[in-house]
């Protein structure tokens, strides 16, 4: 029995980290699967379409990643065998510095202070207070909930919106699509840490982002595709919204015309608010493989019906 490790540009990491962790794990790095009926299970990135239906003996599927978005877009994916993605404080604490980073840049007024630099001009700025300036947190799952957390911490009101209804201490908790806008308009920025799902595609338009009250600050870690871009930037063009911090692109790399690029208000970043730590998550990889060897209960399953 083999795990194969297949993702786009190579799974260098991953092997290294396996061959550490559990040097009797066989395995093969993809293109090179070797005779495809010893695969039993698959470590995946991004994999190109059709692939994973070529392993008939396939018993599980392991993201990469937090997000599954990369393999539910694939209509050949095979429909039985359950798929397990990675829930890890190496992805959480990166996401929420992310988050952190591009919010307190835009409360410390990081950007005017940036301009008076450069022009050599000392000069303080009114500031808002933190207790003033409301964070909303899309999604309070494994990322969005120490999101939201870490805002808490730091004395911003903190308001969350979920597919159910979430109890988190502190926590103002919006659910469903009946309490998106309310939830949406006491927000002076928004942080977007939800999966990309069918419900949640272009969730973010005009309707949605125009409901956020004039000035406030997007900040998309999630998926580019939750999205309309061209919305986003009218509403960054009419100034309702004063800036964003975009992680995430409908398409990416992010192409070289793209105006996100040069909109002094928006910071554009490579899509790597988290970057899976394969050394500290090569645990729960071998563990699902072991798991699904021995027939016992899987972690981490992700319910394809609801797509994440
Ligand atoms: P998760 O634990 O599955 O949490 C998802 C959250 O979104 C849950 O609170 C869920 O609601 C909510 N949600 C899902 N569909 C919804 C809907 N239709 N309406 C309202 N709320 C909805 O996921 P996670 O581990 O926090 O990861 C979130 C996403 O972050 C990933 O899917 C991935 O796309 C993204 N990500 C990006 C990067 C990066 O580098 N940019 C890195 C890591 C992850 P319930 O609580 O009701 O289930
Ligand atoms: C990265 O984007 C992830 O989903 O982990």
């Amino acid at each position: 029995m083999t795990l194969l490790i297949l993702r786009r540009g190579g799974g260098r990491n991953w092997s290294e980290a396996l061959a550490r962790a559990a040097p009797d794990l066989a395995f093969r790095v993809w293109p090179d699967t070797g005779p495809v009926a010893a695969i039993d299970s698959a470590l995946v990135w991004n994999p190109p379409p059709g692939e994973l239906k070529r392993l008939p003996n396939l018993k599980v599927i392991i993201s990469m990643g937090a997000g599954v978005d990369h393999l539910l877009g694939d209509p050949a994916l095979p429909p039985e065998v359950p798929i397990v993605r990675l829930v890890d404080p190496t992805l959480a604490e990166p996401m929420a510095e992310s988050a952190l980073l591009a919010v307190l840049r835009f409360h410390r007024q990081a950007f005017e202070y940036a301009r008076l630099q450069a022009e050599r001009r000392w000069e303080a700025l009114p500031m808002t207070r933190t207790r003033d300036l409301t964070v909303g947190v899309l999604g309070l799952g494994a990322i969005g909930g120490d999101v939201a957390a870490k805002f808490l911490h730091l004395g911003f009101p903190v308001r969350g919106w979920s597919r159910t209804r979430r109890s988190l201490s502190g926590i103002q908790c919006f659910a469903g699509s009946e309490e998106l806008l309310p939830f949406l308009a006491g927000c002076r920025v928004l942080v977007c840490v939800l999966p990309l799902t069918a419900e949640t595609r272009d969730l973010l338009n005009a309707r949605t982002l125009g409901a956020l009250p004039r000035g406030a600050y997007f900040v998309n870690i999630a998926r580019g595709a939750l999205v309309v871009e061209e919305d986003l930037l009218a509403l960054l063009d009419s100034g309702h919204l004063a800036g964003a911090a975009l992680d995430v692109f409908h398409a990416e790399p992010l192409p070289e015309t793209s105006r996100f690029w040069s909109l002094p208000n928006v910071v554009v970043t490579p899509h790597i608010a988290a970057i899976t730590d394969a050394e500290a998550c090569v645990h729960q990889v071998v563990d699902a493989v072991r798991r699904v060897r021995s027939g016992s209960p899987l972690f981490n399953l992700v319910e394809r019906a609801r797509g994440y």
